[in-house]
């Protein structure tokens, strides 16, 4: 097969990881007989310091002529970048929320599962770690808090800011649609998450979503409070297959989900379109406080080129070789810093990239 993979290394730790990324992916056009391109693509910080603006008309572009984007994260810190002198929409974080809309990018689909290899590195209570967890947190991207009109002025004589929430009811039909037909491929439960007691846009939220469920009564659906599911992701991660929910709920859910893995470094992304179009990117941030030093985690990053060859190349064998390979290398031992306990082999980047793309060989050999 031939692909076209748009590359944004991104900021920090970016670099990186991506680097990682490639060279399994290489391994798997190498292994499973694809041939890839890869089209380097500018976003955030970089791309505010090569262009002056963290998104340029030319990097959407060239996204758009691509069959997919793998990207690195993005940001500095906010307390010593010169980015964060800028105003607000000149900032790295404003250009990949442009990116998102300019794509079209609704669906963020972000899985939070528990390998039993790393059941210590999870803070919970051993009986909770013990029972494991699998579940896909299904995010809203283009709508709501994030996109609605902001201001800051004097009211009165007061200073008063201002973000405005607003959801459409075809916004909400699309990405429930997704939930249920991704909950249809999984164990058929759907927990939308919203909070209906304070908020008009969630009692439309729950509304459309109790709509399209008449479509797909296979799938069990259940409304939680934003709240009460902050509470019962810590106390009862096993009952959650996929949660549904808004973007500013979902932002923050799929960190607390990502925590309980054991690592933010473990947990991928990818955020959809109505097509097969993705950007795929790990969950966690750009983490500068560790870039250049060579220990950051890869896994997420490489999980999201995985989950690039499922969603937008339609390449089950090949992502479930990657995913199959970390299993592996968890269960050898390999560790990176972040995921480190007593007794494990404690690796780098570099060496943990390493690893993956050995076991991607043996797969391919046992599938034979
Ligand atoms: C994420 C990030 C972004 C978000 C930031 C960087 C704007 O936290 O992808 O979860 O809030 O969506
Ligand atoms: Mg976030």
């Amino acid at each position: 097969m031939q692909l076209k993979i748009g590359v944004i290394k991104g900021d920090g730790i970016g670099p990186e990881i991506v680097a990682e990324a490639i060279k399994v992916l290489r391994r798997i056009e190498q292994v499973y007989n694809h041939n890839i391109t890869y089209e380097s693509l500018l976003l955030g910080g970089a791309s505010i310091d090569a262009c002056g603006v963290p998104l340029t008309e030319e990097t959407v572009f060239q996204a758009k002529k691509c069959d997919g984007v793998l990207m690195g994260s993005i940001g500095g810190d906010p307390n010593s970048s010169a980015w964060y002198q800028l105003e607000p929409d000149r900032r790295p974080e404003a250009g990949l929320l442009k990116m998102r809309k300019e794509l079209n990018l609704f669906a963020n689909l972000r899985p939070a599962f528990l390998y039993p290899a790393l059941k210590n590195a999870c803070p919970l209570r051993e009986e909770i770690a013990n029972q494991g967890f699998d579940m896909m947190i299904v995010r809203e991207l283009t709508g709501g808090l994030y996109f609605g009109k902001r201001s800051t002025e004097v009211i009165n004589g007061v200073l008063t800011a201002k973000d405005e929430l607003i959801y459409q009811e075809n916004e909400i039909r699309r990405i429930a649609i997704r939930a249920f037909e991704i909950a249809r491929k999984r164990r058929g439960k759907v927990c939308s998450v919203d909070k209906v007691n304070v908020l008009d846009s969630s009692r439309l939220w729950r509304k459309i979503v109790t709509e399209v469920h008449s479509d797909y009564l296979d799938v069990v659906l259940e409304h939680m409070l934003v709240d009460n599911c902050a509470m019962q992701l810590v106390k009862n991660p096993a009952d959650f297959d996929v949660i549904l929910t808004e973007n500013m709920f979902g932002d923050i859910l799929s960190d607390e989900a990502s925590m309980i893995t054991g690592s933010i470094g473990m947990l991928p992304s990818a955020s959809l379109n109505e097509s097969k179009f993705g950007l795929y990117e790990p969950s966690g941030g750009s983490a500068p406080d560790i870039a250049g030093l060579g220990i950051a985690n890869p896994i997420a990053t490489i999980l999201s080129a995985a989950m690039m060859l499922r969603y937008t190349f339609d390449l089950e064998q090949e992502a479930a070789a990657i995913e199959t390979a970390i299993t592996e290398v968890l269960k050898a031992g390999y560790r990176t810093i972040d995921i480190m306990s007593e007794e494990k082999i404690q690796v780098n980047t570099v060496q943990m990239g390493d690893e993956i793309c050995k076991r991607i060989e043996k797969t391919y050999r046992m599938e034979r």
